[in-house]
């Protein structure tokens, strides 16, 4: 029979890739409880190893938790995580260090039972596939083994099993998303695998009709995310890619309508802690929509063509800033020395291909295929421009202004101040300065902020 421990730690990361990583490697069975009453209620069983984070909130909680089995348990073995107990480093227990140190902490565990590493299972390393977590969210159960990159170390990344197969704690992947996981690891060959289900929970749970508005734009941004990730994996459009956006994009229409202010929508998408594209995204199309209600040739006709084309327009970035988390803005992934050549053709070429899947969609908007091939000005689709001109349509303008808008707010965000409008508005204007672009960013001055 496998040994057991109970593992005390407010941390839902640490205790889910510690207890997947110790059963697959030392054939250790972990359960974790999250306070120091959900120790004390179960340290009577018969445990064959205590292991206890060593402060949650203040609190020296494994100098409590080894209290609590002192009496009883003497001489079951005592496993601190971290440096900050009283307990650290005493002879009374074993510390290891409080992070994800997968190796150390097997190693650590595999030398209190005695197990030789002969004994100790081996595991085949798959290659790993990034999946943004929240792809994850809607997920009743994982169709394969699920992991977390556990250093910062972009040439050399370290993986732990943070699920198995079938497990998935949905509940605490808020947390997750809390600590700053952007993303968790698939077996590349599995991929398919998860967007399929993910894809499925996603349309299914749009038709839930007690979502509240944030609810349904972080749902939404897993719709997002579901046609990426089918895009990138094959670029044609699929029914499936039909089904999902076509559902999407009437949501976000629908959605939007209900913020009455930029605001509200603002902190709506931060508190969902949505990335770069989607925000930038929804906020453009928000601010085309004010544009077009106030803009003389623009008419509520031009809500759905808006919404579709920037649902689409910089789909094929998707993957790059999957794997480049550390880059915003358009221009920043064209100039810089990370990006391979290969990647950079894409960030050039990205309106045009965009472009282009948009041509192939069934009953796609008017004109909305060249409104995307136009979306940096150019009307190639084929890189960017700074000379902003009028040989693009109307419609390409609006979303060229409210793009650049929205990269404003997101700047000032970013350094911490509030978004000014008379501020913003008169940098548009010095960067736009041509006639017909002017005329859109008048529409601006009464956008409610
Ligand atoms: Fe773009
Ligand atoms: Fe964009």
């Amino acid at each position: 029979m496998s040994r057991k421990a109970l593992f005390l730690t407010d941390n839902n990361v640490l205790g889910d890739v510690f207890a997947a990583n110790l059963k697959a490697y030392v054939d250790l069975h972990v359960e974790t409880v999250d306070s120091l009453e959900g120790f004390e209620a179960n340290a009577k069983g018969p445990w064959d190893l205590f292991i206890s984070i060593s402060m949650i909130t203040e609190q020296d909680a494994a100098k409590e938790a080894y209290g609590i089995v002192k009496g009883g348990n003497k001489d079951t073995p005592f496993i601190v995580v971290g440096q900050k107990s009283e307990l650290s480093n005493t002879s009374e227990v074993v510390t290891i260090a409080g992070n994800l140190d997968i190796k150390s902490l097997v190693k650590t565990v595999a030398g209190i039972f005695k197990i030789s590493a002969k004994d100790m299972m081996s595991i085949e390393v798959p290659e790993h596939f990034p999946m943004p977590i929240k792809l994850f969210q809607y997920l009743d159960s994982a169709p394969c083994d699920v992991f977390v990159q556990t250093n910062k170390n972009a040439k050399a990344p370290e993986f732990a099993k943070v699920w198995e197969k079938g497990v998935i704690r949905r509940h605490v992947i808020k947390e997750y998303i809390d600590r700053g996981i952007e993303f968790l690891f698939v077996p590349a060959a599995d991929r398919l695998k998860v967007i399929n289900v993910a894809s499925t929970q996603v349309v299914e749970a749009l038709d839930n009709p007690e979502l509240s508005k944030e609810e349904k734009l972080d749902l939404l941004e897993q719709g997002f995310e579901v046609v990426a990730a089918r895009l990138t994996d094959n670029p044609k459009v699929s029914a499936e890619v039909v089904t999902i956006s076509k559902k999407c994009i009437e949501q976000v229409t629908e959605v939007i309508k209900e913020f009455p202010k930029l605001k509200s929508l603002l902190a709506g998408l931060a508190e969902n802690k949505s990335r770069y594209l989607y925000f930038h995204s929804i906020l453009a199309t928000y601010i085309c929509n004010h544009v077009v209600k106030y803009i003389s040739w623009g008419g509520e006709g031009h809500s759905e063509k808006i919404s579709f084309v920037l649902y689409f327009h910089d789909i094929f970035l998707v993957p790059i800033y999957n794997k480049y988390p550390q880059f915003k803005f358009e221009e920043e992934l064209v100039f810089n020395n990370l990006l391979t050549d290969k990647e950079k053709e894409v960030v050039v070429g990205h309106a045009r291909m965009a472009g282009e899947l948009v041509k192939t969609f069934p009953r796609v908007p008017m004109g909305a295929d060249a409104i995307v091939t136009q979306h940096h000005g150019v009307t190639s689709g084929s890189g960017f421009t700074l000379d902003y001109r009028d040989d693009v349509s109307p419609l390409a303008k609006v979303i060229i202004i409210a793009e650049a808008f929205v990269d404003e707010i997101i700047t000032v965000k970013d350094d911490g101040g509030t978004p000014d409008r008379t501020a913003i508005l008169a940098s548009l204007r010095a960067k736009f300065p041509r006639h017909t672009y002017i005329k859109i960013i008048d529409t601006l001055e009464n956008l409610p902020i």
